[in-house]
């Protein structure tokens, strides 16, 4: 979506996969804290984003949506400050239909103008007149980078619906938010049902392109392979979305979490192994590279896969899966991932941040262990 967000694929923390309904003001507030004091925050992750079951099932009498009394009861105005406070962006949820998919609180099918109005004006008072002076005087500055104000995100699922195609239920949304005065990264949570990455780049900056993500290495490698379906139609402004992340949620073990950013973990209370997994700077770079092309299997040997995809400055990304049972080794040819064959190449290891001392030319083996990824930037060198 041609709103300027998205440039590369976002990075942030969702409250779904950990905590599901049971979300407060008081989880939000301290996960901000914590993605701060954690240092996550400096590695990128600067999206807080609240998930389903933050307002009330009832809109008051001029149809707003309310935050839930009982879990919000500063409201989110409060929390946007909060957030924005500590440098960091807030992001919310709602439901093209007429109720979210926990059904706690209503959807915003055919409220659409109302409700992308309400996310963007909970801004702070202090906020509000200073943008409304600096509109006055006609300074001419990026309102959104001078004054953080409302809501950064917008996460838009699809239960409940009125039967009507997401291509037409969602545009809707795409224009009230356009016309809503700030720009908010839309996030269009359909699930792939209706391939939206077909349709998704003009309407939203992501698209989900799988049902949802379970705490398992089967869950998490099947709905890498989903996505990667996809991989041609991602690109800057618009990404394919596979669920955020399970790492930290406890159910794999740490060869399965080192896959391929929503973090969807308690970040108030992680392991030191879940913290080196998400705060990989190398990791990261991979998946913010400016090129923002998307990686692709490139070739499959029954449980053993290459993944490869070109970043910038000439350099390829490698990643080697041995999804069976048993340990072995995984060959990965420069044909297959688009090296010219006689290069010598260097290889480094960002899992293990190492440049190996070896010079390959033609292929690179590893040996792996079940349910385990290595993941090699290869720079041609001659
Ligand atoms: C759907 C979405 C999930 C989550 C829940 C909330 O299942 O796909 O990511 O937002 O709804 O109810």
């Amino acid at each position: 979506l041609a709103n300027g967000l998205a440039i590369t694929p976002p990075m942030g923390w969702n409250s779904w996969n950990h905590f599901s309904c049971k979300i407060d003001e008081n989880v939000i507030r301290q996960t901000a804290d914590a993605v701060v004091s954690t240092g996550l925050a400096k590695l990128g992750y600067n999206y807080v984003n609240i998930d389903d079951c933050w307002a009330e099932i009832a809109r008051d009498e001029k149809g707003n949506l309310v935050p839930k009394k009982s879990t919000f009861p500063s409201g989110i105005k409060a929390l946007a400050d909060y957030v924005h406070s500590k440098g960091l962006k807030l992001g919310i949820y709602s439901d093209a239909g007429y109720f979210t998919c926990s059904k706690t609180m209503p959807g915003s099918l055919g409220h659409e103008e109302n409700d992308a109005k309400t996310f963007a004006s909970w801004v702070g008072f202090l906020v509000a007149l200073l943008v409304a002076i600096s509109s006055l005087i006609l300074l001419d500055v990026k309102m959104d980078m001078q004054f953080p104000q409302g809501i950064d995100y917008l996460k838009y699922d699809n239960c409940n619906n009125d039967g009507s195609k997401p291509t037409v239920r969602y545009p809707v949304m795409t224009r009230a938010l356009m016309k809503a005065g700030r720009p908010i990264f839309f996030s269009l949570c359909e699930w792939g049902d209706m391939h939206p990455a077909l349709w998704g780049a003009e309407v939203g900056n992501s698209w989900r392109t799988t049902n949802d993500i379970t705490d398992t290495w089967e869950s998490m490698v099947s709905r890498a392979e989903m996505n990667e379906y996809y991989a041609e139609l991602a690109r800057p402004g618009g990404w394919n979305d596979p669920d955020m992340l399970e790492v930290g949620n406890g159910g794999m073990t740490k060869d399965e979490y080192i896959a391929p950013l929503l973090i969807g973990c308690d970040v108030r209370n992680m392991t030191k192994e879940t913290m080196q997994i998400l705060a990989n700077t190398e990791v990261i770079a991979v998946n913010q590279d400016p090129l923002g092309v998307q990686a692709k299997k490139v070739r499959m040997e029954g449980d053993l896969e290459v993944w490869a995809g070109p970043l910038s400055d000439y350099r390829v990304a490698v990643l080697l899966v041995n999804r069976g049972p048993r340990r072995t080794s995984i060959v990965a040819h420069w044909d297959d991932i688009g090296i010219p064959p006689k290069s010598v190449v260097m290889a480094r290891d960002v899992w293990e941040h190492k440049t190996l001392k070896t010079r390959f030319v033609g292929n690179l083996t590893a040996t792996m262990d079940s349910h385990a990824c290595k993941m090699y930037i290869l720079k041609p060198i001659s």
